[in-house]
């Protein structure tokens, strides 16, 4: 099981099959913003989504390949942040915040809990996370952890029925500064 305490009543746990209502009425309540840059609104369009893609993010859990954990705020779900698309040595980290919970550093401090994850307890070299160009909050997280932008890559992901460009940041271990000895 995958927990973290972020402090201030805000917690990173695993998503549970008994999760997906309120994963979906989160979704729901978030769609317009998340059509932009993601496709989880378009794909769960009901509870038997939600809880396939839960089921699919626990399997890859227990196989060691990452995860996808609930931003929890006292006990209400107000995002998830995941470690997806991985390889032996990879692996890239996600994340979307309900608007209410944006800007105040939530998306920052969780990409910083499970990239620490990724290079202490999974043991992976590099941990990547890529925003759409034009995503300035998105690209904003991993500018503020000290990731590197490595290039663009053009057309790289879908969403919906668009073909946008991606900004490519990434860092590997040897430069991680953990989230204990920094002040986020
Ligand atoms: C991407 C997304 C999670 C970013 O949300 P966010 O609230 O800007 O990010 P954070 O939670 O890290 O908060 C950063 C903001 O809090 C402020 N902040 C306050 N306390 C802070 C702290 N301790 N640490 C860092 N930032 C802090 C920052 O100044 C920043 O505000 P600003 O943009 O006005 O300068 C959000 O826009 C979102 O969910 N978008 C839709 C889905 C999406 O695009 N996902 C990413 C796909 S790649």
């Amino acid at each position: 099981m995958f927990t973290h305490d972020l402090g201030g009543g805000l917690e990173l746990r695993l998503l549970e099959h008994r999760h997906a209502p309120e994963l979906l009425e989160a979704v729901r309540a978030n769609a317009a913003q998340l059509d932009r840059f993601l496709n989880i609104a378009r794909e769960l369009h009901d509870l038997e989504r939600a809880r396939q893609r839960i089921q699919v993010a626990l399997d890859r859990f227990a196989a060691g390949h990452g995860l996808e954990a609930g931003i929890w705020f006292e006990g209400h779900l107000i995002g998830t942040v995941a470690l997806h698309g991985g390889g032996r040595t990879r692996i890239e980290v996600g994340y979307w915040l309900t608007e209410p919970f944006q800007g105040r550093g939530i998306a920052t401090r969780a990409a910083a809990a499970v990239t620490d994850h990724a290079f202490g307890g999974l043991g992976l070299h590099r941990v990547e996370m890529r925003c759409a160009v034009d995503n300035v909050r998105s690209r904003a997280v991993p500018e503020r952890l000290g990731f590197r932008l490595e290039g663009i890559l053009r057309g790289s992901y879908q969403v919906g029925d668009r073909f946008i460009d991606e900004a490519l940041y990434a860092l590997t271990a040897d430069a991680w500064v953990a989230p204990s000895e920094r002040r986020l």
